[in-house]
């Protein structure tokens, strides 16, 4: 697909949006490997401008509409994957605004750009907090009910893009991830949040005394061992996917959806034995009460983006948590560029 992807791109470029965070930036290093030339655009709110290498790099708001129209005028630009958001669930509720004005009001302002532009190509990621709580292996069509404001605000966007088909004839890949995991297993990219919300990246640095001790939310779930599972899937994983998409939509097909996962739940107790078996260092930890709102189990079932992308993860658990743990070994502060 990627000749045809290529003659779709007509010799321009993709634009990563958010390019300098944790996913963006390893896709962008993917998309390079690959040879299509990337723009990276972001306002560094969150993200690293050592991240934001593999590209041409622009600093910028995409919710501002006079960037966004030079970006397109100047850049010539022939799909969009859009990373750029406001992503903890806990911060979304105490600080709704903030998460409707980023993830909704901004990226509809950079949708409009990309019409000014006659772009209509268009990547996007979104998450499993979409579907709300479920035990089963969650499917595309399975009913969407979001718990949170960052879930809800997701969920909107998706909306309007099913819209800017019927209207303007879009063609979008939407991605939702569950648990994006581990770093570039070549060691020039890692993962560095502030907070750092993410289970593996806070094991990690417990080990290794970077950071706080852990607390387990909950033992007590309907699980083999008491603690949460959740589907663990690898960030350049989650990057092939993003190419397949990518390279799918530049064909056409209008409005397409794709759960990203392993299919394979994970336990707490799992990731923490896993992160001794790749450190050989026990995770410190106490075991606190559930969370409002953690559901037991959330596990993916991709089937659709295997059959449709012939997307197949690679890494498994020990593989995710290794890649993860040579980065965090080597990097107690991250990339080192803000405060914590
Ligand atoms: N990390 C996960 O497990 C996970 C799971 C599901 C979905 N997602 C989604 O994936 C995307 C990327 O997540 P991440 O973990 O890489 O987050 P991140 O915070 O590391 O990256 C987001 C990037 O967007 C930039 N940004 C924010 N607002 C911007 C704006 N207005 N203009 C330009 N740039 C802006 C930030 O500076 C940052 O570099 C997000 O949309 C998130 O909701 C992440």
């Amino acid at each position: 697909m990627q000749d045809q992807a290529f003659a779709g791109l007509k010799g321009r470029s993709v634009l990563v949006v958010g390019g300098a965070g944790y996913i963006g930036s390893h896709v962008s290093k993917q998309l390079a490997a690959r040879g299509y030339d990337a723009v990276i655009l972001d306002d560094l709110s969150t993200g690293h401008r050592e991240a934001a290498r593999f590209g041409t790099f622009i600093e910028g708001d995409c919710g501002d509409p006079a960037v966004m129209d030079r970006v397109f005028r100047e850049h010539g630009i022939g799909v969009v994957m859009h990373f750029a958001a406001r992503a903890m669930v806990g911060e979304s509720m105490e600080n709704p605004i903030l998460y409707y004005e980023t993830n909704v009001a901004k990226t509809l302002l950079l949708l409009a750009a990309m019409l000014r532009a006659d772009v209509k190509h268009f990547v996007f990621s979104s998450t499993c907090a979409t579907f709300g709580e479920t035990d089963k292996p969650i499917r595309e069509d399975m009913p969407q009910a979001p718990v949170n404001p960052y879930g809800r605000g997701k969920l909107m966007v998706e909306t309007a893009l099913r819209d800017l088909q019927s209207a303007h004839g879009m063609n979008s890949a939407v991605l939702r991830y569950f648990n994006a995991a581990g770093t570039d297993p070549e060691g020039e990219l890692g993962e560095d949040h502030a907070p750092e919300t993410h289970l593996i990246a806070r094991a990690l640095a417990a080990a290794f005394g970077h950071g706080a001790n852990l607390t387990v939310f909950g033992k007590d779930y309907p699980t083999p061992d008491g603690s949460g599972m959740r589907d663990y899937v690898h960030v350049n994983d989650l990057g092939d996917a993003h190419i397949q998409a990518m390279e799918k939509i530049l064909t056409g097909g209008g409005f397409q959806d794709f759960n990203l996962g392993t299919g394979h739940g994970s336990s707490v107790f799992e990731v923490l034995a896993a992160v001794k078996r790749a450190t050989g260092r026990e995770v410190p930890h106490a075991v606190g009460p559930r969370r409002a709102g953690d559901p037991p189990r959330l596990v993916a079932d991709s089937a659709r983006a295997r059959s449709v992308l012939g997307w197949k993860p690679r890494f498994d658990l020990d593989a995710i948590v290794k890649t993860a743990a040579a980065w965090h070994g080597k990097h107690p502060n991250g990339y080192g560029d803000k405060k914590k």
